[in-house]
């Protein structure tokens, strides 16, 4: 099926990918092949990051095995209810400091969530390009997965994350079907301010 909402359209021209990559919830329970997954993953490895510390930790179930419980159980019950029929279920973790290399100095990376934020958007953008989809959530317990899944006190739980298969909208409840319909943007004007915020001396 299409994987390009009708109402995404851009103000400047830009590469597709941009508007192809959106956040579907009908996912079809289809399994993802190890090697997309791979390749998913790859292009997530590639971000920049300051001191190229690359503070990103991606914790992950597959579909189909013992740990999707686990990672499911983490979200809320909204997230839950369409998230089930994902492929993987993701965290998404970053390291606060890092060791420099050669020095043994400890550094703290005050752009920790800066940086995974940019492994996230290569995630789905290599994940759109292949023909899956990735939907971000904030909607899941941290606390909770801190403790799960094992998270060090040095690392800083970020969002979860849903790999899948777009499918019909019929696949969701009813209570969903409105919100599976692509969104729009502010216009530049009102997000990138030249010289400063506006109103600033
Ligand atoms: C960090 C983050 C957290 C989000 N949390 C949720 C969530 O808990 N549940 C949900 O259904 N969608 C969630 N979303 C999806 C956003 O609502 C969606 O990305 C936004 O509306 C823009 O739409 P688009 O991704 O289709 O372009 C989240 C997205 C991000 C990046």
């Amino acid at each position: 099926m299409s994987t390009k909402p009708e109402a995404r359209r851009a103000d400047h021209p830009v590469d597709p990918i941009f508007l192809e990559r959106w956040s579907p919830r009908a996912f079809t329970g289809e399994e993802i092949p190890r090697g997309e997954l791979d390749t998913i993953f790859e292009a997530a490895r590639w971000a920049p990051s300051a001191y190229n510390a690359q503070p990103w930790r991606f914790l992950y179930a597959r579909r189909n095995t013992e740990a999707f419980a686990t990672f499911l159980d983490l979200l809320i019950e909204y997230n839950q209810r369409w998230a089930k029929n994902a492929a993987v279920l993701i965290v998404a973790v970053s390291a606060k400091t890092f060791v420099r290399p050669g020095r043994g100095e400890v550094v703290s990376v005050r752009t920790h969530s800066f940086d995974t934020g940019a492994a996230w958007a290569n995630l789905a953008l290599q994940a759109t390009r292949l023909g899956w989809h990735a939907h971000g959530m904030s909607g899941f317990d941290a606390e909770r997965a801190r403790s799960v899944l094992n998270v060090p006190d040095d690392h800083h739980v970020d969002a979860a994350i849903a790999i899948g298969r777009h499918g019909d909208k019929s696949i969701l409840p009813e209570s969903y079907h409105a919100g599976e319909a692509p969104s729009g943007r502010r216009p530049i004007g009102e997000t990138f301010f030249e010289g400063g915020f506006p109103g600033s001396a």
